[in-house]
């Protein structure tokens, strides 16, 4: 085998840099096309800045995101070294922070932010019209900051300052956003962080600390993650700032609730193109809840509903790439790599690979019936290993609570034919997502 993994043809120069940073979404499905029954990753070779490893072959995505020692988590432009979270960590402060964090995403605490979230979709249909246009993922984007916010810091947001996040994230999205120059040019060329980068990032700051003084100023504060987090910052072997506590509070309140908006978001999109299945979403809706709010007992009998989602994170998953960097000169899958390359492993190109799934395009929630193992390495879009997403379970039940509750009460028609995306940090849409709610009689 070569020492060095192959490079797929591209434009002179720049090698297949150009695609990669051009349009991110057909280029690595292509390159799971053309090479995932080839080679276990291809090199996408910029003439400057770290060569890129695209990885098609499930087992090494795996092998991956398994190996802590080998392989770690990058922060990439303008965040990067920024915030000191969960998320953004590494080593012994990574390992502290996911101990002390774990444990909120467990039994009881599952089942109360089960109950938030009833709660929470229940006040955002109270606020609804009887008929009327909305843009759906500014409101499902209200809905998860609430339940996120209520669940872990025992906060309510208001509407302004859900829009005040929305727009902070929105300014991200723009910044971080995939291009061609921020793949082909060199560190000391790259545009450093815009104004309105850096307003966003003020904002956050400013509604964390609310969080935090809110929850400060209380008699009796609540038991909550912010709590737990606090009292491990009191302990004298913990090392814990005061920043990485800020840090947190914006990651977990910002990466907590849009991945699942957006995949609320997608889900209602999708079930728009095949109103078959919404009826049948809908009946199982009517059949469990009986006009009631979604609650713990209820989500076993959501098992439609959980498909449309399963199949939702398979077609457009919210974290549409995985990015690792390796620590040192490695071998993987038989070839040598350098320190310091960083390696992509795209839960959207594999959700997508003909190889692992029968028309990989079509949104069909059948196939998550009992045979849906076949295809089951293909599919991670909450990462895998130590690092895989602590909030699933929370994001799933969001999901399915989010669905069903809207559904027994409204019906919400898509009026986008086709996603013009934007992959950034998450996969977003361009612009709004202009929907039709009508209430049920
Ligand atoms: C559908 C919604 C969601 C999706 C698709 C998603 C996806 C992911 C993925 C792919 C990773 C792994 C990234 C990597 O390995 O580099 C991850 C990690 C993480 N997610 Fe999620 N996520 C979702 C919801 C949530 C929620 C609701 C929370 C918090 C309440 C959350 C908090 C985190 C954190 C803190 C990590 C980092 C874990 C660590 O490094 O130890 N996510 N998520």
């Amino acid at each position: 085998m070569a020492e060095r993994p192959h490079s797929p043809p591209g434009l002179p120069l720049v090698g297949s840099a150009l695609d990669l940073g051009d349009d991110p979404l057909r280029f690595v499905t292509g390159l799971q096309r053309a090479y995932g029954d080839r080679y276990p990753l291809v090199q996408v070779d910029p003439v400057t800045g770290p060569t890129t490893n695209v990885l098609v072959d499930a087992g090494v995505v795996h092998e991956v995101l398994g190996d802590r020692e080998r392989f770690r988590r990058p922060n990439l432009g303008p965040q990067a070294g920024r915030r000191q979270g969960l998320i953004s960590s590494d080593g012994d402060l990574w390992e502290t922070q996911r101990e002390i964090i774990q444990p909120e995403f467990v039994g009881k605490r599952l089942a109360s932010y089960a109950d938030t979230t009833g709660d929470a979709v229940e006040a955002l249909l109270t606020e609804w019209p009887e008929a009327g246009e909305c843009d759906l993922l500014g409101e499902i984007g209200a809905l998860t900051l609430q339940v996120i916010a209520r669940s872990l810091f025992s906060y309510d947001v208001t509407r302004a300052e859900s829009r005040r996040v929305r727009n902070a994230l929105d300014t991200f999205g723009e910044e971080l956003a995939f291009s061609p120059l921020g793949i082909v040019l060199p560190d000391s060329l790259q545009p450093g962080p815009s104004t309105a980068f850096e307003d966003a990032n003020d904002a956050l700051d400013a509604f964390a600390n609310d969080v935090i003084d809110r929850h400060r100023a209380r008699d009796d504060p609540p038991r909550n993650m912010l709590a737990a987090l606090m009292a491990a910052k009191r302990d004298p072997s913990v090392e814990l700032s005061e920043d990485e506590l800020v840090d947190e509070t914006v990651l977990f309140l910002t990466a907590g609730h849009e991945t699942t908006a957006l995949t609320i978001t997608y889900a209602f999109y999708w079930l728009s193109q095949r109103p078959d299945v919404r009826r049948r979403v809908r009946a199982e809706a009517d059949a469990v809840l009986d006009g009631d709010r979604p609650g713990w007992d209820d989500l076993p009998a959501l098992e439609a509903t959980e498909r449309v989602v399963r199949e939702t994170l398979r077609l457009t998953p919210a974290a549409w790439n995985v990015i690792r960097e390796t620590r040192r000169p490695v071998r993987l899958g038989g070839y040598r790599l350098d320190e310091g390359e960083l390696l992509f492993a795209s839960p959207y190109a594999h959700g997508r690979d003909p190889a692992a799934w029968d028309d990989p395009d079509q949104f069909r929630p059948e196939r998550w019936g009992a045979d849906a193992s076949r295809a089951a390495d293909s599919y991670f879009p909450f990462g895998s290993g130590p690092r895989s997403c602590v909030g699933r379970q929370l994001a799933l039940i969001e999901a399915q609570f989010a669905l069903a509750g809207i559904l027994s009460r409204y019906d919400v028609e898509v009026l986008v034919d086709e996603f013009d995306f934007r992959p950034a940090v998450t996969l977003q849409p361009t612009g709004d997502v202009p929907a039709r709610l009508t209430a049920r009689d």
